[in-house]
């Protein structure tokens, strides 16, 4: 896969890129992100990538042309073009697998007030990672990458398996343990000692159910829940 990532400020962007998870996958070939600068694509003597909205009011607007040219620069057939902005579809799993299948991405992160309209014209899919307010779209592009890369056949190991995941099978994750078997005093759950494995696995499954229960009980409704999920369900809502 090859990302391209169109910002006016690269450096928010870079840092995340060379570490962990995204290093590796980059390292192994298995995805390209290539950053691109707007400003290198402004032709003005000082360089300005924004102007004042026209109409008037306080802040301003990114200009199209740097963004069209930057665009231009990159842009091959059958690419999706994701703008990030606030007013964009809300970012979940499912987009992230939607974007993880296919062979080239750009993103662009808007900044300041905003971005011209006109630009929307290039823009396959407009994201938005929640209800809130950021300085701009860098943070919430590596938030999008991140959760796709990491979807790419060969990029996680099977230690850090994805079948696991909250969300894979549309509930949370079940609590984790690691040595030392009593910590300050608070014991692992015996059930995870006694190696019976078909005892973890429902302890593992109910464990996921209360807690998305608890949390998330907005996620159950659309949960694919089997007959023996539905029984520990009846059974922690005491039907
Ligand atoms: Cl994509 N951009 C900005 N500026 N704020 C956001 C966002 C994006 N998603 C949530 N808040």
């Amino acid at each position: 896969m090859r990302i391209d990532i169109l910002t006016l400020f690269p450096n928010m962007v870079k840092g995340p890129l060379e570490e962990s998870i995204l290093k590796r996958a980059q390292k192994k070939g298995l995805v390209k992100i290539n950053v691109l600068n707007i400003r290198s694509f402004t032709h003005n003597k000082h360089r300005t990538a924004d102007d004042a909205s026209y109409g008037g009011g306080a802040g301003m607007v990114l200009k199209p042309e740097p963004i069209f040219e930057a665009l231009e620069s990159v842009k091959k057939s059958d690419v999706r073009v994701v703008l990030m902005t606030p007013q964009g579809k809300r970012f979940d799993q499912a987009i992230a697998k939607g974007l993880s299948r296919e062979k080239h991405l750009i993103f662009i992160c808007g900044h300041y007030e905003g971005i011209d309209e006109r630009v929307k014209r290039i823009v396959t899919d407009e994201i938005s990672i929640g209800d809130y307010v950021l300085t701009g779209g860098e943070l919430a592009s590596l938030v999008v990458i991140d959760a796709l890369v990491r979807l790419l056949p060969g990029v996680l190991g099977k230690e850090e398996s994805i079948i696991c995941d909250s969300f894979y099978s549309g509930l949370l994750d079940y609590p984790h343990y690691t040595r030392p078997r009593v910590f300050h005093g608070m014991e692992v759950p015996s059930v995870l000692l006694s190696g019976d494995h078909e005892k973890i696995r429902l302890w593992r499954r109910a464990e996921s159910i209360k807690r998305t229960l608890k949390g998330r009980p907005d996620l159950l409704k659309q949960a694919l829940l089997n007959p023996e999920d539905k029984a520990i369900l009846d059974r922690l809502q005491g039907k």
